[in-house]
């Protein structure tokens, strides 16, 4: 299915943060191209140690509302993506992964030890770091969504203001499970495009070489 209109620099460029929709629905197959192209979003070692909750009930997307202070942006959208990170991937069952890889050729038998090894996720373990790794994945792939949608003529909005254990309990996790919301993202069709917020000149956020330089 080929239903990007836009290039991906316009997708960058166009995309805002939408917090009011129409009520009508997602259509099925746009919302499942999003969801193709999301998972497509890259991860280290290719963990893929984030999953996303599709949330498109009304009773769903209220309890999401209430969970993010009673922001309107759930209630609202026709769809409700939930990045969930998952920082003990690493140890779980995921040897599809490297056969997967080494059967297309993409990693040599020496990538695939490493990876066997799991060297790199012991040592994010001791330095209690693997949260924050498996978080990052989650919100490269809430990053995918965001321009794919843009992309698909869709509206979004990522949202980081909510409380945990509500939005766990909303999609079915229990309170003290090892898992972590990254981030949700509000997807559907906007009631209008609002203006561009505006960045902060270059000079105060990109430098050359040296940190503030
Ligand atoms: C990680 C993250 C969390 C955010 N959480 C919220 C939120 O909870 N509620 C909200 O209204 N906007 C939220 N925003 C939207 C930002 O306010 C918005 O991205 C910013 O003002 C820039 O506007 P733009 O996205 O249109 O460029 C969030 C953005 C990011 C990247």
């Amino acid at each position: 299915m080929s239903t990007q209109t836009l290039s991906v620099a316009e997708a960058i460029r166009t995309r805002r943060t939408v917090r009011h929709y129409r009520p009508e629905p997602l259509d099925p197959a746009l919302l499942d191209e999003l969801l193709d192209l999301a998972v497509q979003a890259p991860s280290a070692w290719n963990m893929q140690d984030r999953s996303i909750v599709v949330v498109t009930s009304d009773e769903g997307r209220k309890a999401l509302s209430e969970a993010a202070f009673g922001q309107p942006q759930p209630l609202e959208a026709p769809a409700v993506l939930v990045f969930v990170a998952d920082p003990a991937a690493w140890a779980a069952a995921n040897a599809d992964i490297a056969e997967q890889a080494s059967a297309s050729g993409a990693w040599n038998a020496e990538f695939r030890a490493m990876f066997d090894s799991r060297a790199e996720y012991h040592a994010l373990r001791e330095r209690g770091l693997l949260r924050e790794n498996a978080v990052k994945n989650a919100m490269i792939a809430a990053t995918y969504v965001m321009l794919a949608a843009t992309g698909l003529g869709l509206a979004s909005a990522p949202m980081n203001g909510w409380d945990a254990e509500l939005v766990k309990h909303a999609i079915g996790i229990d309170a003290d499970a090892d898992l972590a919301i990254a981030v949700m993202v509000t997807v559907g069709h906007g009631v209008a495009v609002p203006p561009h917020p505006g960045r902060r000149p270059r000079e105060l956020t990109v430098f050359a070489e040296r940190y503030l330089n």
